[in-house]
């Protein structure tokens, strides 16, 4: 395998990372310095189905590593989740003489990879980018850091304001499915709760732990929840919270979109070159249809099908800590 592959194309999908430029910049510059043609497939699945696809050069990927959002752009595709749409995207690959990819996403852009290579004979590798930090096979994705940095300063202004007129803040944070980065925020803010989405929390127990912190005359309290917690978003659960407990004037407020965005942190630039060298060196070692990713601070392959099906569990002693250092 490895002595054919020649045409490597490499694309993002889903949402943004910070990070993706660095990643895209190693790919490219691993990819040519190993002989490779490496071409950029903008807009994803999307711009694979519609052929969207580019020559690029070691100099194309220069003045982007700090850089956040992706060059190639992304798209989630409707279209890739449908026969005709991936024959297409094959078809558009085969035109191009593509011999292989290298997609840059998270769980949904990896699982659209699964089936692809299970229909068509192009081999994929994954690099994890997403700022939710939930695919299993690496430590951490491209863009978590960046997005708990960005959440945790956030978190850190709010704080100032809530001391300074006594209030009770529910600050809501990306994540449907999964609780990393809500965890990473209020350890690192020193919130007095994180309501996550695999962990019930109830409201009674939430209060009770509101009323605790009053009596001994905390005057303000900051509580970080993943907008896919199973009592709604920080307002549905601040008016759940409002009705039994008055004690403190509520805000809520939603980071949104601000933790997807912005230069990102050197280490998920570390991160991500690893990751797209790592992608590279992959494929050239007859690798197919995995991802790659850092566990234990070294570069290791998952294949797909795990790396989509396998729950990455939050650390149950990081969980417990936050709540004693809560208290
Ligand atoms: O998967 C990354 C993520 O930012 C999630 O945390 C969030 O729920 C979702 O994407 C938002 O997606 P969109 O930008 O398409 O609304």
């Amino acid at each position: 395998m490895q002595n054919k592959i020649k045409r490597v194309a490499v694309f993002c999908s889903g949402g943004d990372a910070p990070g993706m430029n660095a990643a895209i910049r190693a790919v490219v510059r691993s990819a040519t310095y190993r002989g490779l043609h490496i071409f950029g497939i903008l807009r994803g699945y999307e711009g694979m189905i519609d052929g969207n696809i580019n020559r690029l050069e070691t100099k194309d990927v220069g003045n982007i590593i700090h850089r956040g959002g992706t060059v190639l752009k992304t798209a989630r595709s409707k279209a890739f989740m449908t026969k005709s749409g991936r024959k297409k995207a094959y078809e558009s690959l085969v035109a191009h003489d593509i011999d292989a990819c290298i997609a840059i996403g998270g769980n949904g852009t990896l699982t659209g990879a699964q089936i692809f290579s299970k229909e068509y004979p192009i081999p994929m590798i994954g690099i994890p980018g997403t700022i939710d930090n939930d695919l299993f096979g690496s430590d951490y994705t491209i863009g978590f850091d960046t997005a708990i940095n960005t959440a945790v300063e956030a978190v850190d202004k709010i704080r100032d304001t809530a001391d300074s007129h006594n209030r009770l803040f529910f600050v809501e944070v990306m994540g449907r499915h999964s609780g990393f980065i809500a965890l990473s925020t209020g350890i690192g803010s020193g919130s007095a709760s994180v309501l996550i989405p695999e962990k019930e929390t109830r409201i009674s127990d939430l209060i009770k732990m509101l009323k605790k912190g009053s009596k001994r005359n905390k005057l303000f309290s900051l509580v970080i929840v993943a907008e896919g917690h199973h009592e709604g978003g920080a307002a549905a659960i601040a008016k759940k919270v409002n009705k039994d407990f008055d004690y403190y004037d509520t805000k809520v407020a939603i980071i949104g979109h601000l933790q997807r965005g912005g230069s990102p942190t050197a280490a998920d630039r570390v991160l991500a070159s690893r990751l797209g060298y790592g992608a590279i060196e992959a494929l050239l070692n007859g690798e197919e249809n995995v991802m790659v990713g850092v566990v234990n601070n070294k570069i290791c392959y998952t294949p797909f099908k795990a790396a989509v099906n396998t729950e990455k569990s939050l650390d149950e002693d990081l969980m417990r800590m936050a709540e004693i250092l809560a208290l």
